[in-house]
């Protein structure tokens, strides 16, 4: 696996998205081009309906553009494949599935060994911090817990890719911001690329490396800023001059 780090993990090229809908022909993206570097925290903003979850689709090979291509790691993506983890805005957890058993699920799917997947899955529940909870059923999970078992999950494989659909939209803000510090801490020690929307412009300033700002139909490239706030940050820093200035960069370019 393709893994220095500056070689593009991912190259989007010229990619447009036209869907036919009851109303006749949507263009839903439009030339949007960008690469990724192996190990970069991006986020992608955009209003509602400006294509954030087609494009992270697209990135993760459940749907093909309709123009252009995505080349990971080297080669054209086709369709989904290993190396890519998803989490969806809600945490679609199996209900009758304990929190371990609905980590190792995709493992048990590939047929990987039960001992392996064990040991696996319960590193994981360590890493997300829901040691003591193993046994519990989704029904008696905070969204926050949901959220960190779908995260959980999608690691399970061993991503290079995480792909994230506004994993925190459920969330209250305090819970946020700790879900949001505890999966900087995941990709520091994971050291994954991650691509995470979300609507919320200073939780992306405070996550990312870059910003892709998406404008509204067709969604557009509208801003690519790169976000050079020094790591590991703390809450505090949310009140910097520097900080600040580049959450009014995005509101302007998504203005
Ligand atoms: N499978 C589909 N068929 C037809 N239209 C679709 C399909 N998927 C998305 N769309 C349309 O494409 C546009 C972009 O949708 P998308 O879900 O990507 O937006 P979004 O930026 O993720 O919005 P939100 O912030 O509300 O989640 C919308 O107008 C939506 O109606
Ligand atoms: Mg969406």
């Amino acid at each position: 696996m393709n893994s220095s780090s500056d070689s593009p993990i991912l190259e989007v090229h010229n990619l447009g998205v036209a869907f036919l809908n009851g109303q006749g022909p949507l263009q839903a993206l439009e030339e949007i081009s960008f690469n990724i570097q192996a190990r970069q925290f991006v986020c992608i903003v955009g209003p509602s309906g400006s294509g954030k979850s087609t494009l992270l689709r697209i990135l993760g090979g459940l749907l093909s553009p309709t123009n252009g291509e995505v080349i990971f790691n080297g080669s054209p993506l086709k369709g989904p494949r290993q190396g890519v983890g998803m989490v969806f805005q809600n945490a679609n957890l199996m209900p009758w599935r304990t929190v371990i058993e609905n980590i190792a699920l995709p493992l048990e799917v590939q047929g990987v060994s039960v001992q392996e997947t064990q040991s696996l899955a319960k590193e994981l529940v360590t890493l997300v911090g829901l040691s003591g909870f193993e046994d519990w059923l989704p029904r008696d999970l905070s969204g926050g817990m949901a959220q960190r078992v779908a995260i959980a999950r999608a690691l399970i494989h061993d991503p290079d890719l995480l792909l994230l659909d506004e994993p925190f939209g459920a969330l209250d803000a305090l819970t946020r911001e700790r879900m949001g510090s505890e999966l900087l801490r995941i990709w520091r020690v994971h050291r994954k690329t991650v691509i995470m929307v979300t609507h919320n412009i200073s939780e992306a300033v405070f996550l990312a490396d870059r910003v892709l700002a998406i404008s509204p139909q067709p969604g557009q490239l509208r801003l690519d800023m790169e976000v050079n706030l020094p790591r590991p940050r703390q809450d505090i820093d949310r009140y910097s001059a520097d900080f600040v200035a580049l959450t009014h960069n995005l509101r302007d370019a998504l203005r």
